[in-house]
């Protein structure tokens, strides 16, 4: 099939590209190459290098209607990963986050309105931030929907979540897809606004659609330019400065690392999944570990033990845990062997040292963590 992925030159999305070029498709790649995640040429991005002369890569906006109209021309099949990605940083420069994110989308629906003749199926790639803080057990009340932290237990170091209707302190369980719509950051409102604006132009079309809501991506090829977001390049291009990583809060939020490997595995059989309408599934590993964890699997896969400082700092707009629920995507999709965190952040950690640590992006993320101060977004429990 002739496959457009809008956004393609992204981490994901490129894995996706390449691994839909080997299954002996014909990826096209349309995307802006944004400077903050690819830096001044995309062609020396580490993260999409590999697919200028592999395949069609075309400059472009999804915010521009006669690019996408351009590119829609003889497309079997689209993947849409085109998104201002950093939680932090949405809640700052939040209309920039509203137009890519939620009017790129309305682009792009009213595009696919004139041209989804040929289409046989879209792909988006929406997120876990559209369930905030998620599912979570209550021994009084049950499966309960935490609210947003608030910002005085916070600030206090109280950093759990509460039953809403008790106000007891809650064990985390795993997301599912008929969870409410609770998102707590312009990001997660954006992307979910994006996701709808697309499943229900799809579904007004006749189109299949099938919604991929991933949790925390990680893995060779993941923007080493962008400090806004990716944990794992922030946390491993400190430990290569010999600095201490900075956990947040107790060291204790929890995330769902799922390697890019088995994103890209499931990208593509949603490509060929029988669904008519919109199909919507989670994407993670199935497995929460904390930030802890995280650091430790680091200094494993660099040999190199680096100190930590659980700093008590904070991000307004974040969530404390994470995790997916897999059975709807294992049962349409198929089961996997995900990859185990400490296996996975090898390949990463490999890949970075590889690329060369870079000072610079110590830089940059310094003077990322000072916006957000400036903003009032970055705070410390007292
Ligand atoms: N990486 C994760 O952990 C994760 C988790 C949940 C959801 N997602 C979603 O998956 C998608 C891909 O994420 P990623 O990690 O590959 O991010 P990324 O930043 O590496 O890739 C996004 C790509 O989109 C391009 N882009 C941005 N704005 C654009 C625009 N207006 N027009 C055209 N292209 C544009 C960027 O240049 C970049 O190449 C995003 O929609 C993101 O919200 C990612």
């Amino acid at each position: 099939m002739k496959i457009l992925l809008i956004g393609g030159g992204g981490f994901i999305g490129s894995r996706t590209a390449l691994r839909l070029l080997a299954a002996g498709h014909e990826p096209v790649v349309l995307d802006s190459f944004e400077p903050q995640i690819h830096g001044s040429d995309p062609a020396a991005s580490p993260t999409c290098r590999e697919l200028f002369g592999a395949m069609e890569v075309r400059r472009g906006d999804t915010r521009d209607a006669a690019a996408l109209a351009s590119a829609l021309s003889g497309v079997e099949a689209v993947y849409y990963f085109p998104a201002g990605t950093g939680t932090g940083q949405s809640m700052y420069q939040i209309e920039k986050y509203c137009d890519i994110n939620a009017r790129g989308a309305g682009v792009f629906a009213e595009a696919l309105t004139a041209q989804a003749g040929n289409i046989r199926r879209v792909v988006v790639s929406s997120t876990r931030a559209v369930y905030g803080e998620g599912a979570a057990f209550c021994g009084e009340h049950g499966r309960v929907y935490p609210k947003a932290r608030r910002l005085a237990d916070l600030e206090a170091g109280r950093f759990a979540t509460f039953c809403p209707v008790c106000g007891q302190p809650v064990q985390p369980e795993a997301s599912q897809e008929e969870d409410p719509f609770l998102p707590l950051s312009i990001y997660g409102i954006t992307k979910l606004a994006q996701e709808q604006i697309i499943a229900t132009t799809t579904a007004a079309l006749g189109l299949p659609c099938t919604v991929l809501r991933y949790q925390n991506v990680y893995g060779p090829g993941q923007s080493l330019h962008n400090p806004y977001t990716g944990i794992l390049g922030i946390f491993t291009q400190l430990v290569l400065a010999g600095r201490a990583i900075n956990l947040f809060e107790d060291a204790l939020p929890t995330r769902d690392f799922v390697h890019v490997d088995d994103v890209a595995e499931y990208n593509l059989r949603a490509l060929s999944s029988e669904a008519a309408g919109p199909a919507v599934f989670n994407v993670g590993s199935g497995v929460r570990s904390t930030l802890r964890d995280l650091a430790e699997a680091i200094g494993t896969g660099l040999d190199r033990p680096g100190p930590t400082k659980v700093s008590g700092q904070f991000r307004v707009g974040d969530i404390r845990h994470a995790a997916a629920d897999l059975r709807l995507l294992t049962a349409a999709l198929g089961p996997h062997d995900f990859m185990p965190l400490t296996r996975g952040v090898k390949t990463f950690t490999d890949w970075v040292a590889a690329e060369g640590g870079s000072e610079a992006a110590n830089a940059r993320f310094d003077r990322s963590l000072e916006e957000m101060r400036k903003a009032g977004l970055l705070r410390s429990a007292s």
